[in-house]
């Protein structure tokens, strides 16, 4: 067996843990075949007193206990003058994030000690004079480095040559060789589950159609679910607006009318009401707007999906003559109205829904269960109907401002 391409020594007081932990899936396997090596190391093996101290009370004073330096740091040279130099990192939430760039970066190192702490942290002595680099996995506190550790070896490990099979499956991974994208969902059989299907184009064979539904769920699935990352995947232009209104119309149904004539939205959607909803807007917009009804956004989304197949954005054809004139007026009823809105969807665009914050009051009616209470209302929002922008609706509004703060918003303005 050649020598393994990355060699990660763990330096913490739970080395079991750890090598439980490593022994498992690809990873165990991984280093059953010698591609990657892990090495543990107890700090309490370098300590001098009868009691096998790791920690004492911080200087100034404070809650909880400081591991020493002299133990962690007796074990780094222990290591380095028994197996060779390494690149030292220190896991600690004080620190940059790691992210896939950094397990690129680590990838092609052939020796990473991972420096564990507990309780209050180690000594900081050690991190400014004794360690290569700090990382965090995030901005939370653990109980110690060691599943921080162990983040870091997975990532790594899935990226050194022999590790994964086949290495088209890392190549496609979200973040995967400098993309700033998540990963486009994956499915298997049954093509049908529960009734919910398998997006038709995946089962078609064109690989090209594929590859482009694929690049187009990752930036949707991007777009909505990390705004921070929206820069790499802006909103494209070519979308499809819907407005979701409140239940009713108010006196203000004329602004509405001008706003959706104004921004040249596709229709209107009201989420959470009655199928009658559907049918005093129609009334209100004049009979010009196609309108439909779903009780929630699980719906909405079902709905557009079944029609175009795209996972996130809802998929609608655009342009005037699908949405047409007068589609319907007050008695033509909702079923109708609905029927239109899914007739008129052609799989070719993907449609956003704009969503007032009366909107949101009526998702929380229509889904009183726990995963939709009020303050994580934005975040399902955007996890159902990842094309919904959702405005604050303070100060005040009129429907003509909030719809342009909406697509501001939709545009990452
Ligand atoms: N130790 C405790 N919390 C941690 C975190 N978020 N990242 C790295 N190491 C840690």
């Amino acid at each position: 067996m050649s020598a393994p391409r990355v060699t990660f020594e763990v330096l913490t007081l739970f080395p079991a843990a750890v090598r439980a932990f490593a022994s498992a899936g690809l990873l165990g396997r991984a280093l059953e075949r010698g591609h990657v090596a892990i090495e543990t190391t107890d700090y309490r093996d370098f300590t001098e007193d009868r009691h096998r101290t790791v920690d004492d009370a911080p200087f100034g004073g404070g809650a909880g206990m400081v591991i020493k330096p002299e133990p962690v740091v007796a074990a780094i040279e222990h290591v380095t003058a028994a197996r060779g130099p390494m690149h030292r990192i220190l896991l600690t939430p004080s620190a940059p994030r790691f992210d896939q760039r950094v397990a690129e970066r680590l990838a092609k190192l052939p020796r990473i000690a991972l420096l564990c702490g507990r309780y209050e942290g180690i000594d900081d002595r050690v991190r400014e004079h004794f360690v290569d680099e700090c990382l965090s996995i995030g901005d939370f506190v653990l109980g110690g480095g060691e599943v921080a550790a162990l983040t870091v070896i997975e990532a790594v490990s899935r990226l050194v040559e022999g590790v994964v099979g086949n290495p088209e499956s890392v190549s496609d991974d979200s973040f995967a060789g400098g993309s700033a994208l998540l990963e486009f969902p994956q499915y298997t059989r049954p093509a049908v589950f529960r009734g919910h299907a398998v997006p038709e184009v995946l089962q078609a064979g064109d690989h090209a159609a594929i590859a482009a539904w694929r690049l187009r769920a990752s930036l949707a699935r991007t777009w909505a679910l990390r705004p921070e990352l929206r820069p790499h995947a802006p909103w494209p232009d070519d979308v499809a607006l819907y407005l979701a209104v409140p239940h009713a119309p108010g006196d203000d149904a004329e602004a509405w009318r001008d706003a959706i004539a104004k921004h040249r939205l596709e229709g209107v959607v009201v989420i959470g009401g009655q199928p009658e909803s559907a049918v005093a807007w129609t009334k209100a917009l004049g009979g010009r707007v196609a309108v439909a009804a779903f009780p929630d956004l699980r719906a909405l989304r079902r709905r557009f999906r079944a029609r175009g197949g795209e996972p996130w954005l809802v998929a609608i054809s655009s342009g005037e003559a699908d949405v047409g004139p007068g589609v319907a007026d007050a008695a033509t009823g909702a079923a109708e109205l609905l029927d239109r809105l899914r007739t008129c969807a052609g799989g070719q665009r993907s449609a956003a829904v704009l969503l007032p914050p009366g909107a949101l009051a009526a998702l929380g009616a229509a889904a009183p269960d726990a995963a939709f209470a009020p303050d994580r209302a934005a975040q399902h929002v955007l996890a159902l109907a990842p094309g919904a922008a959702i405005v604050d609706p303070s100060p005040p509004a009129g429907p003509a401002q909030w719809v342009e703060r909406a697509i501001a918003a939709l545009r990452g303005a």
